[in-house]
């Protein structure tokens, strides 16, 4: 039976719609996106060089309603034809969680709807499934604006993380080292656009953990470097010059991503691979997985960002995780169970 989700993300600086009709826990087709809608405060918070979690929150606030209000338009819906809400519930801001979470209960308890608490890193390895059919199990490499991780998928549920970074994320890398390079919030975009223009042979930089033997990352020494280089000679920024350290940059962070791909696949070599999150956009790091790698895959760039129809989509292949009404309003920005007991307690002693 086609089911219709609506999933809600609002972790980081996102704020994002998506609505989506497939079959709940099905995974022979991709769901039809029915729309899918997002706004995004990188503009808004650029003044302020990275996410200030209250600004973020605010910002939600604003925007989650008129956004829902598009989305439904979109895909000529009435709330009462939504069968099912997923909504992000961790890892995140708790601030921002707050303004998606009770969206989304508001909605349940207006609509009587079941609500599926989305864990937001799996939602971007499995976002693959928006566009092609994947088969289990599959290595995940999670690169995001705070995580990047490999995992061993074997289905939207059971997996086991393989390894991940020990300090910064790959997309930190690129936010911290675009803004010692003054190019701005989020650099990441940027960097990938300036180094096509650039060689990236041009300066070395050093790989983290590079004969660690497994597949764990680290990026703070890369960042350090390139701190030590600007203030050593900072004709590096130079119009001539910031191009060449862009790509330089960037092959650094793109070569870790990559041979440590190895170790996670451990021999594996035909086993799929998923590349997701934020980062997955990144052209260098496409081109480099592509020459190296057999059966790789990435999401869909728009589907790459924080976006909500991958939170719907791991909502419509996760029914296991499903809570019914009027339960499903007991759930907190956490995903985890407000105790009854509690609740009733401090409301007593008002
Ligand atoms: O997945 P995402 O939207 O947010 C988190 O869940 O963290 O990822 C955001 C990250 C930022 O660090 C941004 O700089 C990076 O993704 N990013 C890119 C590119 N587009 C976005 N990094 C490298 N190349 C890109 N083209
Ligand atoms: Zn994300």
């Amino acid at each position: 039976m086609e089911k219709i989700v609506l999933g809600i993300e609002t972790s980081c600086d996102d704020t994002s719609i998506g609505i989506l009709k497939g079959s709940l826990g099905h995974y022979d087709k991709c769901p039809e996106v029915l729309s899918h809608v997002s706004f995004s405060q990188e503009k808004i918070l650029e003044q302020w060089g990275g996410v200030v979690p209250e600004i973020a929150a605010r910002n939600h606030l604003e925007k989650i309603t008129p956004l829902l209000d598009i989305a439904m338009r979109e895909a000529s819906l009435k709330l009462s034809q939504i069968d099912i809400v997923g909504v992000t519930t961790l890892p995140g801001l708790l601030g921002p969680l707050l303004t998606g979470v009770n969206a989304a209960k508001t909605l349940c308890l207006l609509e009587k709807l079941p609500l599926n608490p989305v864990n937001h890193l799996f939602a971007h390895l499995e976002a693959i499934h928006l566009t092609e059919i994947v088969s289990y199990p599959y290595i995940g490499l999670l690169v995001s604006g705070g995580h990047s991780l490999y995992i061993y998928m074997e289905s939207p549920l059971k997996f086991k993380i393989l390894g991940s970074t020990i300090d910064d994320a790959a997309g930190e890398a690129f936010d911290k080292g675009g803004k010692l390079m003054g190019l701005g919030y989020p650099a990441g975009r940027i960097i990938d656009d300036m180094a096509k223009l650039g060689d990236k042979n041009a300066y070395d930089f050093p790989i983290g953990l590079k004969s660690s033997g497994d597949c764990k990352l680290s990026y703070s020494g890369l960042k350090t470097f390139l701190r030590h280089m600007i203030e050593k000679d900072n004709s590096v920024l130079e119009k001539e010059n910031i191009n060449n350290l862009c790509a330089s940059y960037q092959k650094a962070i793109v070569d870790a991503l990559s041979l440590k791909l190895r170790y996670a696949l451990e021999g594996n070599n035909n086993l799929p691979i998923v590349v997701g999150g934020g980062v997955a956009c990144n052209s260098a790091l496409r081109n480099e997985l592509k020459e190296k790698y057999n059966n790789v895959h990435f999401v869909a760039p728009k589907f790459c960002t924080d976006n909500g129809a991958m939170i719907a989509n791991y909502a419509l292949r996760t029914p296991e995780n499903l809570l019914n009404f009027p339960d499903c309003l007991q759930i907190d920005a956490r995903g985890r169970f407000i105790k009854k007991g509690k609740l009733h307690e401090s409301s007593q002693s008002k």
